[in-house]
């Protein structure tokens, strides 16, 4: 399988909605005009995964200089921070039948890449408690729930640290 991976462009909005609405339920799924936004603010650390020209996964997230990541930064793109300390992750989707092959793990690493040569102090994410074990693997800690209450689920707060 040749997977490319690459910087969103303006032209990939509708693929990439399609994608999240395909993964996350309704409540917490993000909608087209956020993706609008992240991909005008924030399109350096916004990836592609794609195969035969097809969008089958992404990761996305602004920068920020908290260590955890707050309701209002998913929803208000000015909170970006281009030169601050931590690459945060708002989402990261691989399409149900491409999942298991490590696509993730792909999207995963070149974001963890792009931070560390970008100077960053590290990465940070919130992820469901299932997901806790994958994220470490990447050598993120958990902090513990947090205070997001995004889409009425509960969430975790985990860290990589350069
Ligand atoms: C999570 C997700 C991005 C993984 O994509 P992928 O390309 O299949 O990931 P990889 O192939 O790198 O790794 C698969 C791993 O994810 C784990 N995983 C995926 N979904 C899981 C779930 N619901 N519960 C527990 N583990 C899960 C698998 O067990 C596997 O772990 P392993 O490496 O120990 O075998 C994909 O399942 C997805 O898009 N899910 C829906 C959206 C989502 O929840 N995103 C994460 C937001 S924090």
């Amino acid at each position: 399988m040749d997977i490319k991976i690459r910087r969103v462009s303006a032209a990939d909005l509708d693929a990439v909605t399609e994608v999240e609405a395909s993964c996350f339920p309704e409540a917490e799924a993000a909608a087209k005009a956020s993706f609008e936004q992240r991909i005008k603010t924030f399109p350096e650390s916004f990836f592609v995964a794609e195969i035969a020209g097809k969008i089958i996964g992404f990761i996305n997230g602004c920068i920020s200089n908290e260590t955890t990541i707050c309701d209002e930064l998913f929803s208000d793109a000015t909170l970006h921070v281009p030169n601050g300390d931590y690459q945060t992750i708002f989402g990261l989707d691989v399409i149900l039948d491409y999942r298991n092959q490590g696509i993730a793990a792909q999207l995963m690493n070149h974001l963890i890449e792009v931070s560390r040569l970008a100077g960053r102090k590290g990465v940070i994410l919130t992820c469901k408690e299932k997901l806790i074990r994958y994220y470490s693997k990447f050598g993120f800690e958990n902090k513990g729930v947090s205070s997001s209450g995004h889409g009425g689920a509960e969430w975790y707060d985990m860290i990589l640290k350069f």
